[in-house]
C-alpha cells in the first residue's frame, strides 16, 4: 500500500436522529483507536454536523458533508455551500455518490464543478465512481470508470494536476446496501485500473499517492480481506457504520 494511510469513512446517509447520533459519536470518541494505523471520518446528515463538530472537537476524527452545491451563496433553495460545510466543522465532503447520481440526477460535470469548488474552499473531496450491475454484466466496467474519471476530474486533468489530498472511492453500485460485496479481487482490479489512469493522466506520483477507498457492503467480516489488496486504501462504509461495534471493528481492521 506504499505509504498511503488507511482511511475508514462512515457514510451515515439519511439516518440517525440527533439523539442517536450523539450516542454513536460518543462511543466512537471513547473507543481506543490507533490513529497511526487508520484515519477515521464520519459523514452525518447536514443537520447533525454541528453536533459532530462539537462532540469530536479535540479528537483526530474528521467530519465530512455528504454533498454540497458548488456556488458560494445565492438563490439555491435546499442547497448548502462549501463554506457552510466548513463552518459546520467539515474537513472533507463526499461527492458524486451513486445515490446522488441516480436519484438526484447529478452528472459527472456537476460533480466536477463541486470537486473544484471544494478544493478552492479547502475541503477535501471524496469523489465516488462505480458501475451498475448492468454495466458490469455488459463488460463495460472499465469503460464506465474511465468515463466517470475523465468527466468528474475534467478540470483537474486539463491542468494536469490533481489536488494532492483528493480521495477517490470506488463503489460498484450493485454492491451498495445489497449485501453483495465485490470480491476483493474484483475491487483490486478496478483500483489498479484507476491507479493506472491516474498515472497516465497526471503522473507516476499521483498514481502512487492518491488514496482510493472501496465502498459497497463493507462489514467487519470482509474488511481485512479488502484491506489486504495492494491498491485499496480504506473503505466508505454505509450500513455497517451506523452501529458503534461494527464500525469500530472495521476501523480496527489492523488488529487482524
Ligand atoms: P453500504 O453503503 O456499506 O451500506 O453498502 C456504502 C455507501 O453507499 O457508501
Amino acid at each position: 500500500m506504499e505509504n498511503r494511510k488507511p482511511l475508514m469513512a462512515a457514510n451515515w446517509k439519511m439516518n440517525l436522529s440527533l439523539h442517536e447520533a450523539g450516542e454513536l459519536l460518543t462511543e466512537i470518541k471513547k473507543a481506543e483507536i490507533d490513529f497511526n494505523k487508520a484515519d477515521v471520518l464520519v459523514a452525518p446528515p447536514f443537520t447533525t454536523l454541528p453536533l459532530a463538530r462539537d462532540l469530536l472537537a479535540g479528537t483526530a476524527i474528521h467530519v465530512a458533508g455528504q454533498n454540497m452545491h458548488w456556488e458560494e451563496a445565492g438563490a439555491f433553495t435546499g442547497e448548502v455551500s462549501p463554506l457552510m460545510l466548513k463552518e459546520a466543522g467539515c474537513s472533507h465532503v463526499i461527492l458524486g455518490h451513486s445515490e446522488r447520481r441516480a436519484l438526484f440526477f447529478e452528472t459527472s460535470t456537476i460533480i466536477n464543478n463541486k470537486a473544484a469548488a471544494a478544493v478552492e474552499t479547502g475541503l477535501i473531496p471524496i469523489l465516488c465512481i462505480g458501475e451498475t450491475l448492468q454495466q458490469r454484466e455488459e463488460k463495460k466496467t472499465f469503460y464506465i470508470i474511465k468515463e466517470q474519471l475523465q468527466e468528474s476530474l475534467g478540470s483537474f486533468s486539463q491542468k494536469t494536476v490533481l489536488p494532492k489530498d483528493l480521495i477517490l472511492a470506488y463503489e460498484p453500485v450493485w454492491a451498495i446496501g445489497t449485501g453483495k460485496t465485490a470480491s476483493p479481487q474484483q475491487a483490486q482490479e478496478v483500483h489498479a485500473f484507476i491507479r493506472s489512469w491516474l498515472r497516465e493522466t497526471f503522473d507516476n506520483n499521483t498514481g502512487k499517492v492518491t488514496t482510493i477507498l472501496y465502498g459497497g457492503s463493507v462489514k467487519p467480516d470482509n474488511i481485512r480481506e479488502i484491506m489486504a489488496q495492494p491498491d485499496i486504501d480504506g473503505a466508505l462504509i454505509g450500513g455497517a457504520s451506523l452501529k458503534a461495534d461494527s464500525f469500530l471493528s472495521i476501523v480496527r481492521f489492523y488488529e487482524g
